[in-house]
């Protein structure tokens, strides 16, 4: 058989076309090994998405890492002089862990770095590529922007804590309204300064639009300064072709980024196959007064683009919403709530075993999928969104946004054991739980050493049979307890049914997704007032 550019992969198209892109902008190719000293790694462990490295002794005894990133090892050898900008792009594997395997994964990236002296010119032109790249991969493309300084700016001016920075900044990432306000009064913020971070959520649509609302809610030089940046970026953005959005909710995955970041999507694909940002900081540990901004495309994420059209892609004509909804009570009521604003199917699921429900006039379609399988749907993005109790979201800990607390299925999450029990400190816990990320990270944050027994129902049986010390599991009514003869030891989790969404999806349908959400809250709103 012949040769063919055709037979290529899409991601082996994309190599060639975007090492095409770098080389006419006049950028080097960038060659390394695949190992690097660990110690590189151990004295900045915040700039890694992981502490988890492969890791080997080399003939000398040196301590080795596969590497697990790229621009580290850049920005340690690069050295530019001052008054000098190099400019750098790599194609080169990676290794880090895959939390869906639970093993290391090689991970392929194509990226760019421009360092040295770093001025407007450089950041226009780095974003610039960064566009540039995704319009070069063949599909429809977003390229989400924001600005660390401008969150930053905003922290310092409401007078947010240290110590509770991360949290805030996660709770932004994940849209989560509630609990972004709850997290911010309990670091000791006003009720007024919840209010104005909140209104970072409100910051996050079109271009131009979002910067002018961004512009007048700023406080101090550094908000001022971080929109001026983002204002200067507009013409170039408006040249890219694509859907430019900005989110000021965007906070960089990896704390190292400290002022413009950016995340770009393509059309089908779960997540962004375009990150970067402006990362003066790091650099600046290897060659003092440099800059730095770059960015890396995940190659392999574009394998997914040739996987046949599932049923969530079929053309109805109509931007069709996929929505994962849990079988059951909890489902039920979900769904009568939606069909209640327009949502409703001719078909009655119940009626029927079909797991696929649809309406395309109303742009609707359902999943029925097991209660504690709704967060992979959302997050793999085979469904756009879902609704799904906060304890499997947590235990899951999926990468999506929580957009809103739907307030159904109240309950909470407990430590119970049978009456009079007391806890014998010269031993490990024996906790049995369906859930156990969420009792580890209980037990640990009281410092207290635990043996976990999974079980998958019908926990309360198992301090009864003596298989455990205590259980962790969900408490509604009490019932169960009671009448197994166990009692609430401690509460340490309230939890309710959240609607979820793809943050990809999100990107592409933000439209449908927010229509629904407005009617949906107004719905609840009301309900909540007649009672
Ligand atoms: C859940 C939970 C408790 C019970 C609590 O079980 O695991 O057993 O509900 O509800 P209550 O406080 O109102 O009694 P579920 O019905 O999901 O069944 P499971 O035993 O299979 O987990």
């Amino acid at each position: 058989m012949e040769f063919s550019l055709e037979h290529l992969q899409p991601k082996e198209h994309a190599s060639f076309a975007l090492r095409s892109l770098y080389e006419t902008a006049g950028c080097r190719k960038y060659h390394m090994g695949r190992f690097e000293e660990y110690s590189l790694y151990q004295e900045n462990r915040s700039f890694l998405s992981s502490e988890q490295v492969i890791t080997f002794t080399d003939l000398d005894g040196r301590l080795l890492a596969l590497k697990p990133d790229v621009t580290l090892s850049i920005a340690k050898t690069a050295q530019p002089v001052p008054g000098e900008t190099l400019r750098y792009y790599y194609h080169e594997n990676v290794y880090r862990p895959s939390a869906e395997s639970h093993t290391f994964k090689e991970i392929s990236q194509m990226g760019l770095e421009l360092l040295g002296a770093v001025g407007e010119a450089e950041v226009q032109q780095a974003v610039c590529l960064a566009a540039q790249s995704l319009a070069a991969l063949g599909a429809e493309w977003v390229l989400e922007v924001s600005h660390m300084g401008y969150l930053f700016g905003l922290f310092d001016a409401l007078g947010v804590p240290e110590a509770a920075r991360a949290q805030l900044l996660e709770k932004l990432r994940q849209k989560n309204a509630h609990e972004l306000r709850a997290a911010a009064l309990s670091a000791g913020l006003s009720e007024t300064a919840a209010d104005a971070l909140c209104g970072v959520l409100e910051l996050s649509g079109g271009y131009a639009a979002t910067l002018s609302k961004a512009a007048a809610l700023c406080r101090n030089p550094a908000m001022t300064a971080a929109v001026a940046e983002l204002t200067a970026l507009a013409p170039t953005l408006g040249k890219a072709g694509g859907s430019i959005r900005l989110d000021l909710t965007l906070a960089g995955e990896m704390e190292y980024y400290n002022g413009l970041v950016f995340q770009g999507y393509l059309k089908a694909l779960p997540r962004p196959l375009l990150k970067g940002g402006r990362y003066d900081l790091l650099l600046q540990k290897f060659t003092p007064g440099a800059g730095a901004i770059g960015f890396a495309v995940y190659l392999d994420e574009l394998d997914r683009l040739n996987a046949m059209p599932p049923v969530q892609h079929q053309d109805t004509g109509k931007v069709m919403l996929n929505v994962a909804l849990p079988k059951g009570r909890l489902g039920d009521k979900v769904y009568n709530l939606l069909a209640g604003i327009g949502y409703g199917c001719p078909e009655d699921y119940n009626a029927t075993r079909k797991l696929v429900v649809e309406n395309p006039a109303a742009g609707i379609r359902y999943f029925l999928v097991k209660p504690s399988d709704v967060a992979i749907y959302v997050e793999h993005g085979a469904a756009d969104v879902g609704i799904v109790g906060k304890d499997i979201l947590t235990e899951a800990a999926a990468d999506v946004y929580e957009l809103l607390d739907t307030g159904l299925g109240r309950c909470r999450m407990c430590v119970a054991a049978p009456a009079g029990y007391r806890d014998d400190p010269s031993r490990p816990v024996r906790v049995a739980t369906k859930f156990v990320n969420i009792a580890k990270r209980y037990y640990a944050s009281m410092g207290r050493d635990i043996d976990i027994i999974k079980l998958n129902g019908s926990i309360e049986l198992a301090p009864i049979l003596g298989l455990s010390d205590v259980i962790v599991d969900i408490v509604e009514t009490g019932t169960t307890l009671r009448e197994n003869g166990l009692q609430v030891v401690t509460e340490f989790m309230p939890i309710s049914a959240r609607f979820i969404a793809n943050k990809a999806s999100y990107q592409f349908k933000h439209r449908q997704m927010d229509t629904m959400l407005e009617k949906l809250r107004d719905t609840l709103h009301k309900q909540e007032e007649e009672k």
